[in-house]
């Protein structure tokens, strides 16, 4: 099922999710709707508070990146992204390091806004799968950016909330625009301020 995508402005997109319990009810269906949501909106990745959930969950799949890719001039950051498909259950970001760079960042939650945000390239991670399986792993490249984006989210934190202050103010219409449900999207969205979906 596809859930909507709740906009640019909703509280919930601002607040800290809680952890789940391997018993959290209807889980796997959850799990499957925001993927059947993410992929109808042609995103990379997508966190249970972007369909109104204050829960430390999100998912990725940056495989798009890795077919982007041009074969004979490969980009090193966008190097295991070949099915690169996961679940990310209470995850924390032990450790961040490498340099800092820039990337034009998007949301699904925030449409028709891209923006440079820097991020530290590499990571470490813990976090338990749709199984409830622990994992230790590193990332670095596209597929660190893709989930430090996502956890974020967990976090309630935004794309935007990164950009200087003078950077957010240019902004500030286009998102208030947003907020209302004033823009232009081919997927199902809940805006805060229209309060109804489309
Ligand atoms: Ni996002």
């Amino acid at each position: 099922m596809i859930l909507p995508i709740v906009a640019y402005g909703d509280p919930v997109l601002k607040k800290e999710g809680i952890e789940i319990e391997k018993d959290y009810e209807g889980l796997q269906k959850l799990i499957d709707d925001m993927f059947e949501t993410m992929y109808n909106a042609s995103g990379v990745g997508l966190a249970a508070p972007q369909i109104g959930k204050s829960i430390r969950l999100f998912i990725v799949d940056a495989s798009p990146f890795a077919e982007e890719e041009d074969e004979d001039n490969p980009d090193p950051k966008a190097k295991g992204l070949e099915g690169f498909k996961k679940v990310f259950i209470n995850p924390i970001i032990e450790e961040e390091s490498g340099e800092k760079w820039a990337f034009q960042e998007g949301c699904l939650s925030i449409p028709t806004i891209r923006e440079d945000v820097f991020r530290k390239e590499k990571i470490l991670i813990t976090y338990f799968d749709e199984n409830f399986n622990f994992h230790e792993e590193t990332y670095e490249g596209y597929a660190a950016r893709v989930i430090q984006h996502e956890y974020d989210h967990v976090d309630g934190i935004l794309f935007t909330d990164h950009l200087s202050p003078l950077k957010k103010r240019m902004l500030n219409k286009k998102l208030n625009n947003i907020s209302k449900g004033e823009v232009d999207i081919n997927y199902r969205m809940k805006f805060p301020v229209k309060k109804r979906t489309k």
